[in-house]
């Protein structure tokens, strides 16, 4: 049996990435699409061959399971919460939330229903990076002494909901959590902030591009930007005694891009082009499987992961209170 998915919101990333993925997969079937506005959800249900609905209409549907919310940030807890409420597993845009605790109230009531709840960085999906924690793992860059990572792009149009501070908007929380993330993929969540910039935009309010240091609890030195207002960038690079491994388009790369691995030594320089992968597919895939196995967010896998997702929040927390503001 499927999964059966309801929409709310119908945003760029669902329409872009994540329903065409949605209805490409085998155990997933797409019931219906919501917007606040009529004639958009309409529009948008004819488009996938669904229903429409509106917000509230949607999650009293009974053939649906699960929900796909891709609103913005700052609606993240209050829509997630009423998802869970209405007994229906939850996939979440990224980031879970603006805070911490509105992140662990969307744990406490996945658990308390026994519901699935994934926050969708689709990225942790992509095998690329399988294939650095396996090189970690093995030694191939001796001791690891640093990690660096960007995720920045050039300035969305004014209207963007990135722009706007009610919404949760700012690069931080768009996009500085991808750099944070794979931090804490590739070293472990025992992570702390040491320092932070920020550049704020006077006119919106919200932070356009910033940096931070943090340190692993192995002493591992670590350095994150992220912002709006570059060219397009996505990458990271672990700097070890014996080597150094560098993975550009790190975090957005396309179904059909092959990755390209660098490893730099001191006398030679090794590229490994990697499989592509489909990482909408795979978050996808991963989603409907723990639904149709019932893990719910109590199970040890998915109750790890959803620690991740709080720690997440909890370091964008400390970058903020840590930040040197400066005008940008
Ligand atoms: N996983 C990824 O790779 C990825 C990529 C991009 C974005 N995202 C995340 O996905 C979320 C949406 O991003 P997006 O770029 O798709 O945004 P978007 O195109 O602006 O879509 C947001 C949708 O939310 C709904 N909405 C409800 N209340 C709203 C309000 N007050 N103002 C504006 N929209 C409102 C709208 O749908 P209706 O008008 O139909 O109600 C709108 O289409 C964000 O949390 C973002 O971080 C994730």
């Amino acid at each position: 049996m499927a999964v059966r998915f309801g929409v709310l919101g119908c945003s760029s990333v669902a329409r872009r990435r994540s329903i065409p993925a949605l209805v490409s997969h085998p155990d997933a079937t797409l019931a219906a699409v919501a917007s606040r506005d009529p004639e958009k959800a309409k529009a948008f249900a004819a488009e996938f061959g669904c229903d429409a609905a509106g917000y509230d209409e949607l999650l009293t549907r009974d053939d649906i399971d699960a929900v796909y919310v891709p609103l913005p940030t700052a609606l993240h807890v209050p829509w997630g919460l009423k998802v869970l409420a209405a007994g229906k597993h939850l996939l979440l845009e990224k980031p879970s939330a603006t805070s911490a605790a509105g992140a662990r109230e969307l744990v406490r009531a996945a658990t308390e229903q026994d519901l699935v709840l994934r926050e969708n960085f689709t990225f942790l999906h992509h095998p690329q990076h399988a294939t650095v924690a396996r090189l970690l793992a093995e030694g191939r860059l001796g001791q690891l002494r640093s990690f660096s990572a960007a995720f920045c792009f050039p300035p969305l149009p004014a209207a963007d909901i990135r722009y706007d501070a009610a919404l949760g908007g700012g690069s931080l929380l768009d996009a500085g959590v991808y750099p944070i993330r794979a931090a804490q993929l590739l070293l472990g969540d025992d992570l702390t902030v040491v320092g932070s910039s920020l550049r704020v935009d006077g006119r919106t309010g919200v932070d356009v591009a910033g940096h931070a240091l943090l340190v692993s609890a192995a002493g591992v030195l670590v350095d994150v930007k992220f912002g709006f207002e570059h060219t397009y960038g996505s990458s990271y690079t672990l700097w070890g005694s014996t080597a150094r491994l560098t993975l550009d388009k790190a975090f957005t790369p396309a179904a059909t891009w092959q990755p390209v691995l660098r490893i730099e030594e001191q006398d030679h320089t090794e590229e490994f082009v990697l499989a592509t992968g489909h990482q909408f597919l795979g978050a996808v895939a991963s989603f409907t499987a723990a639904v149709l196995a019932g893990r719910g967010a109590g199970h040890a896998e998915e109750a790890a992961g959803l620690r991740s997702m709080v720690r997440t929040m909890e370091l964008v927390e400390d970058v903020v209170r840590l930040a040197n503001r400066l005008p940008a």
